[in-house]
């Protein structure tokens, strides 16, 4: 059924990933049997534009920060225009997007992190749901998959539900089945692919990592400025966590020289230092992978 709603063979999705999706992995996934997703991040036209050209026609979708999406609405305009197969909306409300989106042919896929925010989702009316665990890599909640999963299943009908966080193999796409997902969106495990933009020393510490080294935290929000409004994301913890993990404040109080010094860490391509968002997943990747083979792995 969700093969019949997003046109796919394979139940898989993969999770557009800010500066990692790019359109050469959205497509590689694609052309492997599932969706790839563009991450549409925090919204830049230039970047978009490049990144559906690099998909070289592929059938891809797009995924946007609702938040984000909603304070530059024109991006989406410039996303239908590239006729997406799928428009994914995360952290905001989806009600004003919707229609557009419904319009345009593109389906729509929400994601939630609690039965709340399921609610909110369930009244733009969306093709898809995603339920996203706090195992997952990026932002995200509190609830974890193996109970928010089934509860959304029963809140949300007979609509096509999606697995989010974790799922690296194909033991957790068994497991999502087995608790009512009608398939997977995959994330952490296809930062570490041959196509992903993630930078290779990330890639490297992405497969050294274990899953008890990632935190969930705002730290790196606060020195890039984002307002998430207090939602964590989880990410490898390093120095930079290790030095300013609970002391947010004294981080807000010190910023201006905090900023700089994280910017020369990002260029250096410092990750002692700079971000690297990824899940509890990364206990399971032991390898960088060609997308297409990891689409292999994890699905029948
Ligand atoms: C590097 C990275 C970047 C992410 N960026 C976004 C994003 O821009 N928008 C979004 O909706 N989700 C983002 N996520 C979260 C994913 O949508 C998804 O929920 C998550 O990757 C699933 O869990 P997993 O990482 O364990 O596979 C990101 C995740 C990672 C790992």
């Amino acid at each position: 059924m969700i093969g019949d709603v997003l046109g796919i063979a394979k139940p898989l999705v993969l999770a557009p990933m800010g500066f990692v999706s790019g359109g050469a992995l959205a497509a590689a996934v694609s052309r492997a049997g599932g969706l790839g997703l563009i991450g549409g991040g925090y919204g830049d036209a230039d970047w978009i534009r490049r990144e559906f050209k690099q998909a070289e026609g592929a059938h891809v979708g797009i995924g946007f920060i609702t938040w984000s999406l909603a304070q530059q609405p024109e991006l989406l305009d410039l996303a239908l225009s590239h006729k997406p197969r799928a428009v994914m909306l995360s952290f905001g409300d989806p009600r004003p997007f919707a229609e557009k989106i419904r319009r345009s042919g593109a389906k729509l896929i929400c994601q939630v992190q609690s039965l709340a925010i399921a609610r909110q989702a369930l009244e733009a009316q969306p093709d898809v749901l995603v339920a996203q665990g706090t195992e997952a890599g990026g932002h995200g909640g509190e609830r974890s998959l193996f109970a928010l999963l089934p509860a959304v299943r029963d809140l949300a009908a007979d609509k096509p539900i999606l697995a989010a966080g974790g799922i690296a193999d194909r033991r957790g796409f068994e497991a999502a089945l087995a608790l009512g997902a009608a398939g997977v969106l995959v994330g952490t495990r296809f930062s570490a692919s041959n196509e992903a933009l993630t930078a290779p020393p990330a890639k490297k510490r992405i497969v050294e990592a274990s899953g008890d080294a990632t935190v969930r935290t705002t730290v790196f929000d606060v020195v890039r400025n984002f307002d998430w409004r207090g939602i964590t994301g989880r990410a490898l913890r390093n120095r930079f966590t290790d030095t300013w993990h609970g002391r947010e404040h004294e981080l807000v109080a010190d910023r201006d020289a905090e900023v700089a010094k994280y910017r020369k860490a990002v260029e250096r391509q410092d990750f002692d230092t700079a971000l690297i968002f990824a899940g509890e997943a990364v206990d399971l990747i032991d390898s960088v992978l060609p997308a297409a083979e990891i689409v292999r792995r994890i699905v029948h």
